[in-house]
């Protein structure tokens, strides 16, 4: 028999409405959102790093301003979700732990390197890009303070692409030398673009108990299809080449068809044995050091203002 308040949940699922912070929940459920929510804010913050490390190298002001403001975006959105997590009382201090001790795990693709500024142009399009794809079906993600986070980091998930899409057209509109430099970016970043959106389904165990609770909507192979088909004719647009010699058109499904992607090569990422995994955490320790002094200071001066204020009253 259960409960009332497991009634209420199963009842919330089922008309397909929102779960508040103030609801029951299954520990289940609770434990599930706290690790993807976690696991995406860590993404938005580590994803930072490879992309700021071309700012003070941007070709001009005007892309330098414009990285930057997307590099800003992503510590915002990772502020939005570190706020949604803690609203299931998972405390901001004991996630950037899990962070550091490398027992939480963030997107695989921060692990590769950013090589040419035409991996500016590949991370706008392809990762922000399949980023989009993942994410706008989690707006309608049942657990209210998630779903809500998602409407606004979408939209600036689309300027993202957008700005990524243009860098690369503006090299493709270049000399040989740039059209080689976006093809190379391209050829790097598409696979491990389309590893994003998490192994096949056969192999996703909690997907399926995901998709129940309506946080997941659509299963990974379903989202990596429609990402494949929304790239093709943006490739065409462009004029670059996905490095993919099996990818055509099936005319009976009405989709494209692709080629197996390097699980192995996801799962060494995902373990820690990327080419960036120890770069990206020490980088993210030591940012997490240097920042103390602020931390203490705010935290003195929070002292002397509550002091101040009862000398007053
Ligand atoms: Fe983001
Ligand atoms: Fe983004």
């Amino acid at each position: 028999m259960p409960t009332l308040e497991e009634q209420r949940f199963d009842e919330l699922i089922a008309a397909d409405a929102r779960v508040e912070p103030r609801d029951w929940m299954p520990e289940g459920y609770r434990k599930t959102l706290v690790r993807q929510i976690s696991q995406h804010a860590h993404s938005e913050i580590i994803g930072m790093q490879p992309e700021a490390n071309w700012i003070s190298r941007a070709p001009s002001l005007k892309r330098k301003a414009i990285l930057m403001a997307k590099v800003q975006d992503e510590a915002g959105h990772g502020l939005y979700l570190y706020s949604a997590a803690q609203t299931l009382g998972t405390p901001r201090d004991e996630m950037f732990q899990a962070l550091v001790d490398g027992t939480a795990k963030y997107s695989s693709i921060f692990n590769y390197p950013t090589l040419t500024w035409a991996d500016m142009g590949a991370i706008g399009w392809l990762v922000d890009g399949a980023a989009i794809c993942n994410q706008v079906p989690l707006c309608r993600a049942s657990y209210g303070p998630y779903g809500r986070a998602m409407v606004r980091i979408c939209k600036e998930e689309s300027f993202h692409q957008r700005q990524g899409f243009e860098i690369l057209l503006e090299l493709m509109n270049g000399t040989d030398a740039q059209k080689a430099m976006a093809q190379d970016a391209v050829d790097r970043w598409y696979a491990p673009s389309l590893m994003m959106f998490g192994p096949p389904d056969g192999d996703s165990p909690n997907s399926q108990q995901s998709m129940a609770w309506n946080i997941k909507r659509f299963s990974n192979d379903d989202l990596r299809q429609r990402f494949v088909d929304m790239l093709v004719p943006q490739a065409e647009a462009l004029g670059v080449t996905l490095p993919d010699p099996d990818l055509r058109f099936n005319e009976q499904t009405g989709h494209y068809d692709y080629g197996q992607l390097d699980w192995d090569e996801f799962h060494e990422v995902l373990a820690g044995r990327g080419p960036c995994n120890g770069q990206r955490l020490a980088h993210r320790r030591k940012a997490f050091e240097d920042g103390a002094w602020v931390r203490e200071a705010a935290a003195a001066y929070a002292r002397t203002q509550a002091q101040l204020e009862k000398v007053a009253s």
